[in-house]
């Protein structure tokens, strides 16, 4: 199933909602040609929503052979008002937007709505309407304010939405989005965690031949599931590097040798560069700049590690599907670079390497599926994600071994004590900032002028958007207190209360 990107928040989310399904998605350009699509063969076409109005001149369109290549489509929002506007049909430009909650009549319980009620609630988010369906097509939905809520065109099976099955919101989306895969589209399901590793391990060993893949592992759950897929398709043809850049939690380094020894049977090469880091960092005070640093060190001592292992031909990278679509979209679209996010395009262009990347296509969720199906236990498959910078962006200005300590001491104690409470599972990712202030305290009778920790928990499904975890007041009273009794140098604990946007989940 190929879903064409119009810019909408939830294309995403649409593409994982069709893989919830069993179908296979992937997301594409709206610009792509009708032969580059039929080329992929794929089953179904969904048209995302999309900011723009298809009334302005110079909106996004798509070809319109796409829409006579016998190929079911299903449009959703601005992909509804672009397949009525390219085939005819009228869309008005609103006066005001709709957004929210709305009951949607059922016009038609065929197709798309089989098997449901005659009213369903559903999410809009949308401005323009359309106002007449084109020619061949009927309304098989309105709501109050909406008059072509759906419609279909099911003899040549083209259906369009004007609200959106991909949210919560709409709490039989799914059903929809079902009836559209499997009932129109024909499609037959069974894409699951099994038959990805199954499919990606025979991949690999075809790419791979007799030769050796080089593995760069943070101990993070991509690498580590990363690891376990190659080292089942590969065995001992797999060298797993582990570099200490010194900006790691607490006992991190011998968790992960420990870890991957134990429950996956593999032996890491441990490289212990935190000084060679540490050294580029000192004084260093902005996040971009620290970023950076680190990437270039970083593929410094990844390459001499690899030539010490006598250069393997191959290099995996636990690289994920948002990075892919983000990376595309900020070099030929207009979004702007937030974040350099070094664990994509921060390896030199001059790469001796073959890559390897079997999560291209996958979310987050999808690799911790996978980990389960390889087997892997729920300390790795369910670990939060760190980021490749470490500590040094939780570090508000430069790093340095004292502050380090500081840091790693606070954040034990905060992980420690969201896994006695059984909260750390329902986080996205729980993280400690050591900030540049230093605030009065008073301790026993002695005044005391200390550091101050921030900590930071959100819930999140793929880390983009991100709200603040409502953690219980016990837990966070005795994180607090844990932490100010038994951190040297830490005399206030705060909370942070901000959610992505606008903020974003680390603090630089
Ligand atoms: P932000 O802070 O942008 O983070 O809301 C979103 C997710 O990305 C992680 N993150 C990084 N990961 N290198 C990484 O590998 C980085 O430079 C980096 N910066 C942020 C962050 O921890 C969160 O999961």
């Amino acid at each position: 199933m190929l879903i064409l990107d119009f810019g909408s928040q939830y294309t995403q989310l649409i593409a994982r909602r069709v893989r919830e399904c069993g179908v296979y998605s992937e997301i594409v350009p709206h610009t792509i040609s009708p032969a580059d699509l039929a080329a992929g063969r794929p089953a179904a076409i969904i048209l995302s929503g999309g900011p723009a109005s298809v009334t302005e001149a110079g909106s996004p369109t798509c070809d319109p052979g796409l829409l006579r290549l016998g190929i079911p489509v299903l449009g959703i929002c601005y992909g509804l008002q672009l397949m009525a506007k390219m085939l005819g049909g009228r869309v008005l430009a609103a006066e005001r937007r709709e957004y929210g909650h709305a009951v949607l009549q059922v016009l038609k319980r065929q197709d798309l709505f089989v098997g449901l009620g005659a009213r369903l609630q559903v999410w809009m988010s949308h401005g323009d309407q359309v106002a007449e369906v084109p020619k061949g097509f009927e309304i098989i939905a309105r709501t109050p304010t909406a008059p072509v809520a759906a419609m279909a065109n099911a003899r040549k099976r083209l259906y369009g939405l004007q609200f959106h099955p991909e949210v919560v919101h709409t709490p039989k989306g799914l059903e929809i989005l079902r009836n559209f895969l499997f009932r129109a589209a024909k499609c037959r399901g069974g894409w699951t965690a099994q038959s990805f590793v199954a499919a990606a391990v025979e991949q690999v060993r075809q790419t791979v031949g007799d030769g050796r893949v080089l593995c760069a592992t943070s101990g993070g759950v991509d690498s580590s599931v990363l690891a376990a897929l190659l080292h089942r398709a590969i065995g001992d043809r797999l060298e797993c590097v582990f570099i200490n850049n010194g900006l790691l939690r607490k006992n991190e380094a011998a968790n992960v040798r420990r870890k991957f020894r134990d429950h996956l049977g593999i032996h890491v090469h441990c490289v212990d560069a935190s000084r060679q880091f540490l050294k580029a960092l000192r004084n260093v005070a902005g996040p971009e700049r620290k970023r950076r640093i680190i990437g270039n060190v970083f593929i410094r001592v990844f390459e001499r590690e690899a030539k010490r292992l006598g250069s393997p031909a191959f290099l995996a990278q636990g690289t994920l599907y948002p990075d892919v679509i983000e990376s595309r979209s900020a070099r030929g679209g207009p979004s702007a670079t937030i974040k350099t996010h070094h664990n994509v395009g921060g390896l030199p262009t001059n790469l001796r390497f073959k890559l390897i990347e079997p999560f291209r296509h996958l979310f987050k969720d999808e690799v911790r599926r996978v980990g389960e199906q390889l087997g892997l236990p729920p300390e790795i498959v369910w670990r939060h994600p760190f980021p490749g910078p470490g500590l040094a962006v939780r570090i508000v200005g430069p790093v340095n071994p004292r502050k380090l300590k500081i840091l790693r001491e606070a954040d034990a104690i905060f992980l420690e004590e969201l896994h006695r409470a059984g909260v750390y599972r329902k986080i996205w990712q729980a993280l400690s900032v050591l900030l540049p202030v230093k605030a009065v305290g008073v301790m026993g009778d002695e005044r005391t002028y200390a550091n101050v920790i921030a900590l930071r928990a959100v819930t999140s499904r793929d880390g983009m958007t991100a709200d603040w975890a409502r953690l219980p007041h016990p837990v966070l009273a005795r994180i607090a207190t844990r932490i100010t009794n038994e951190v040297k140098g830490v005399n206030r604990v705060v909370y942070d209360t901000s959610s992505k946007p606008p903020s974003t989940i680390e603090w630089e």
